[in-house]
């Protein structure tokens, strides 16, 4: 079978079915990503008839929690957080399929525990399981479970007979590269790399995916997509929500730890790549990496720099007003932490020189919009070109990641009438249209592939420390300017003038997308 009939873009679903009988251990078994995301995932997964036909799901925490109260907690979260209402056939067969079990993460005899009661499943099944450990816990402590995992020898459960664990981790991955590098030397003494998921949510968004779809599953994009054709990319991330009650995290990270130098940077990856050799995760894997090796260093200057930064100040949301973020609770007064961060950065390769992608993310912007937006050059102004009477727009493809998720082109046109006048229009593809809203969340897909083994939607050791090495140079520069440099906006803006001044050397103007 070639490399391309074996993934699932091209065998489908179908493939899915075939999961080998799974014991899911969720570390942080009783925090919010497990209620919000994860239970509801595999209820979702369980509705689809995706689930192994022999699968346990094992809660792991610090808290003592008794079984049939962890049970009671997964159907609530599901009923609250599910995109499908509960249905109680499926839910009772997950249900009976769940069991809880508490220790402190770096107690060794907490892990042997847990090994004793995958042999014991195993024996009640007469049957091997995959193991898949999904680590779902403040990063403080990823390095007592990755390490627990390894020394009790449930890293190689199962190995001998073809079956080797897998092991997914959370965001964020590090602080900056030194921590990455460390961490992945941890993940390393005890895993081998084809057996970690390291996750970004958003590359589990079908939209996301279908960037791959809308570029090399059509042939009119190709010849135009470089730098010949390309005036700039904009790749925003914006958020209308503020900080909310995350502050402890959010001020230790900031916008371009929390958003930047993971979910925008593999946005940036998938739009800007070469056309892999095949839909092999490592050979897309591959080329994303290319890419991250040619972005340039950033060049990072009080004024007219690469990289601008900036916290919300309060202001309308929706008409309502919001506090700043120095006002947030939890929030020291002195903070420095950025909740809104734009890059300009430029590819060092032969499709991309000279075009600039610009990245924003932010935290209480004007409206919550994810989208890549490939701007082309005006053509050449022989024709069209006299004064007002023609209002000629760059034509612009919008890859609209959520809400709304679609594909929009912009072109221009000829207003009906004797006089010839242009207008830009919209050539507009919308999902939701198309296929009905109710598509498949990122982390049902994730879980699935990971289950599967099917890495490609997953971040690789490399990857994760190219994007550190462009990112990390901002946050050391940012640390050592304090409060220098560190802008306002109002809530409810786009962002700081600053913002605005980042793409004016280059003529460029950020869009506005509407809500
Ligand atoms: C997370 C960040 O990774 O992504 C959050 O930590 C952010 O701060 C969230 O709110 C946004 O995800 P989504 O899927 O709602 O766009």
């Amino acid at each position: 079978m070639s490399e391309n009939a074996r993934h699932p873009f091209l065998s489908g679903l179908s493939k899915h079915r075939g999961a080998h009988p799974t014991v899911l251990v969720i570390f942080g078994a009783s925090g919010d990503l497990t209620k919000r995301k994860l239970i509801p995932a595999l209820y979702n997964l369980g509705v689809d008839n995706l689930l192994p036909s022999d699968f346990k799901f094992i809660g792991f925490g610090r808290k003592p929690i008794p079984n049939d109260e962890f049970r009671s907690f997964a159907k609530e979260s599901t009923s609250n957080f599910s995109r499908r209402k509960l249905n109680s056939d499926v839910w009772n067969r997950i249900e009976s399929n769940t069991e809880y079990l508490s220790g402190n993460y770096d107690d060794l005899e907490a892990y042997r525990k847990l090994h004793d009661r995958i042999h014991e499943i195993e024996k009640e099944h007469d049957r091997q399981f995959q193991l898949l450990f999904y680590i779902s816990t403040p990063p403080s402590v990823f390095e007592p479970i990755i390490t627990n995992l390894g020394v009790s020898k449930l890293s190689r459960h199962g190995q001998s007979s073809g079956l080797k664990p897998k092991v997914v981790i959370e965001k964020p991955f590090g602080k900056d590269l030194e921590s990455a590098r460390e961490l992945n030397q941890i993940i390393r003494n005890q895993f081998d790399e084809d057996q970690v998921y390291r996750i970004d949510h958003y590359l589990g968004k079908e939209t996301v995916q279908d960037l791959l779809v809308q570029r090399f599953a059509n042939s009119i994009f190709e010849p135009i997509w470089n730098r010949e054709y390309v005036k700039c990319v904009q790749i925003t991330v914006a958020e209308q929500l503020g900080v909310g009650t995350r502050a402890g995290y959010y001020d230790q990270s900031g916008a371009l730890r929390d958003m930047i130098q993971n979910h925008t940077m593999q946005l940036l990856s998938l739009t800007a790549m070469e056309p892999p050799v095949s839909l092999a995760p490592e050979s897309i894997r591959d080329e994303k990496v290319k890419v991250l090796k040619a972005i340039q260093p950033l060049e990072l200057r009080r004024d007219a720099g690469d990289a601008v930064r900036a916290h919300y100040r309060e202001g309308l949301i929706e008409g309502e007003r919001v506090p700043g973020y120095k006002e947030e609770d939890n929030v020291p007064p002195g903070s420095t932490t950025e909740t809104y961060a734009a890059l300009r950065l430029f590819i060092n390769n032969w499709r991309w020189k000279g075009v600039p992608f610009y990245l924003r993310s932010g935290k209480r912007m004007a409206h919550r919009v994810s989208e890549i937006a490939i701007q082309f050059k005006r053509p050449p102004g022989i024709l069209f070109s006299e004064g007002n009477r023609f209002d000629l727009s760059h034509n612009v493809m919008v890859i609209r990641v959520q809400p709304d998720e679609g594909v929009t082109l912009l072109l221009n046109s000829k207003i009906p009438g004797l006089e010839t006048r242009t207008q830009p229009v919209k050539m507009h593809f919308n999902y939701s249209t198309t296929y009905g809203s109710n598509t498949p969340e990122a982390y049902e897909r994730l879980i699935l592939d990971a289950m599967v083994g099917d890495s490609t939607l997953f971040i690789r050791g490399d990857e994760t420390e190219e994007s550190w090495r462009i990112i990390t140079p901002v946050l050391d520069y940012w640390k050592e300017s304090r409060n220098q440099g560190l802008e306002t906006y109002s809530a409810g803006s786009w962002g700081p003038l600053a913002a605005e001044r980042l793409l004016w050397d280059l003529k460029d103007e950020w869009r506005r997308p509407s809500a």
